[in-house]
């Protein structure tokens, strides 16, 4: 077991988590959002999506967004692109680094993308020619990568064929979607362990959402196999469309907290990340689905009383 000193947390909360978050949040409460992160120390935050808005009307002023922030040039703020249009509107908008998404799951890529996995990796070629034009680096995302909605069970090879296409096509880093977080440690680890004999796990970064309260033991079980990129969304922002009462991703809050126990250096600041996501909240009306969050609340209110 070896685990990583340093961990890169890419903050996906603006993106991720308010794309399902069913009251709207304004432009300027998600540049706000995004600025607090920036000064907790997050060093990449996904900043929005250009996607349709028809199919995610959460994330339509994410050029605006772009355009409203005051960025550090220290920092990362990548929005996610679906299609060559997508590009070229985040292009305009100014982005400097873009994703590109595809699934595990042929039925879920239809739900996600209208469109077949093979179909929409024929739609990345384009996208990466004309990124490579420009020097603006693509990460690739693999959802469903432990389990899908509509088909149940995903198999590590399926996973595997994905990931390593992206890989091919010139992702510098594919990051793993357990989308419906339904993954377990043990499955958790046959999949990562499939996908390193074709991707090296210096490219690979966890993406797992907490709906059945399993992702950090399975951000666990990627740590010990030496993953050291991890995607994360403030105050757990975020649910899931496909599962009734479902939470959003793994919270930053948890994760810091777990790596912060465990000596592994995150360069962020545990009570600002919090304040970050009680100030979004505030504008949702909403707690934090961050059991860490909330107990440094808790603790907070005793020590005042
Ligand atoms: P489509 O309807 O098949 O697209 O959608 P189309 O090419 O036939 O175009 C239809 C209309 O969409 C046209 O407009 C296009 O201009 C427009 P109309 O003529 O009807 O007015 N259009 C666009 N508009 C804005 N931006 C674009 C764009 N492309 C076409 N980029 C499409 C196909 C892929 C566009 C659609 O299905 C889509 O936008 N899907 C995105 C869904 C999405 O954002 N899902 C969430 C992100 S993925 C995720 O959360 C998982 C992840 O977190 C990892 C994990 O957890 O697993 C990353
Ligand atoms: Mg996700």
């Amino acid at each position: 077991m070896s685990l990583p000193a340093k961990v890169r947390i890419v903050e996906v909360g603006p993106r991720d988590g308010l794309q399902n978050e069913k009251v709207a949040v304004s432009t300027a409460v998600k540049i706000q959002l995004i600025e607090d992160l920036a000064a907790a120390g997050l060093s990449e935050i996904e900043a929005g999506a250009f996607v349709s808005p028809k199919w995610v009307p959460q994330m339509a002023d994410s050029a605006a967004v772009l355009a409203g922030l005051t960025r550090d040039p220290a920092k990362r703020y990548p929005v996610l692109v679906p299609n060559l249009q997508g590009l070229e509107a985040a292009i305009a908008a100014g982005a400097h680094e873009v994703a590109v998404f595809a699934a595990a799951s042929e039925s879920f890529s239809k739900a996600n993308t209208n469109c077949s996995i093979a179909e929409s990796l024929e739609r990345f070629w384009p996208v990466m020619a004309r990124a490579r034009e420009l020097n603006i680096p693509v990460r690739g995302y693999v959802s469903c990568v432990l389990g899908c909605p509509y088909e149940g069970e995903i198999a590590p090879v399926a996973v595997t064929g994905v990931a390593k296409s992206l890989m091919e096509m010139g992702c510098y880093e594919i990051s793993l979607g357990d989308t419906i977080g339904v993954g377990t440690p043990l499955a958790t680890r046959r999949m990562i362990e499939a996908v390193a004999g074709h991707v090296p796990i210096p490219q690979l970064a966890a993406h797992f959402h907490d709906t059945y309260g399993q992702a950090l033991a399975n951000l666990l079980a990627a740590l010990e196999m030496g993953i050291s990129v991890i995607d994360s969304s403030v105050a757990g922002l975020g649910g899931c469309p496909y599962a009734k009462g479902a939470t959003g991703n793994v919270a930053t809050e948890d994760v810091v907290f777990m790596l912060n126990g465990m000596k592994i250096e995150t360069g962020i600041d545990l009570d600002q990340l919090a304040a970050a996501g009680w100030r979004v909240l505030h504008h949702i009306g909403r707690e934090p689905n961050a059991r860490v969050s909330r107990a440094l609340w808790q603790k907070q209110q005793k020590s005042q009383a």
